[in-house]
């Protein structure tokens, strides 16, 4: 990551744009987690700090472990190594059950977009979607 990390980077004034730092005031805390399949290093993340009130994205190419990491953070798959805490909570091993009474529900892909009046967009483009939502979304 540059250095530039743009605006919405002065709302954590004093933290460096960088992987693994630590926040303020973290609502999710990961340190070591691993999973392999085979000899293939699926995810092996050193340090993960969720800011609260931060909308945070997990961004990489494909195969880079997101949808793995997910899985193992919400109970969904068993990490070979690792801890992981929400609200100070640890959260490793529980089953994905009680991992969502005490952080959360985990959603999956949302294929559609609806249109404020509760109808659906019809078929677009990601990039038609965003132009969508756009007008909706932003103040
Ligand atoms: N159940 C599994 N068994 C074996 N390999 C797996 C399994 N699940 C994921 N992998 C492998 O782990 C790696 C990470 O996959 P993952 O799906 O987490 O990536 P991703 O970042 O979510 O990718 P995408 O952007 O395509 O969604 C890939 O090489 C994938 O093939
Ligand atoms: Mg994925």
């Amino acid at each position: 990551m540059t250095a530039d990390a743009g605006p919405r980077a002065a709302r954590l004034p004093g933290v460096p744009p960088e992987p693994g730092v630590a926040k303020p005031d973290p609502i999710l805390v990961a340190e070591g987690v691993t999973r392999t399949f085979g000899g293939l290093h699926a995810v092996q993340v050193s340090r993960l700090e969720v800011q609260r009130g931060a909308i945070t994205a997990l961004i990489g190419p494909n195969g880079a472990g997101k949808t793995t990491l997910f899985n193992l953070l919400t109970g969904f798959d068993r990490a070979d190594s690792g801890s992981w805490s929400f609200e100070g909570q640890p959260l490793a091993g529980l089953p994905a059950y009680r991992i969502v009474r005490a952080a959360g529900a985990r959603t999956m892909a949302v294929r559609d977009i609806m249109n404020p009046n509760g109808t659906r967009f019809p078929h677009l483009y990601p990039s038609e979607r965003r132009q969508a939502i756009l007008p909706a979304a932003e103040p």
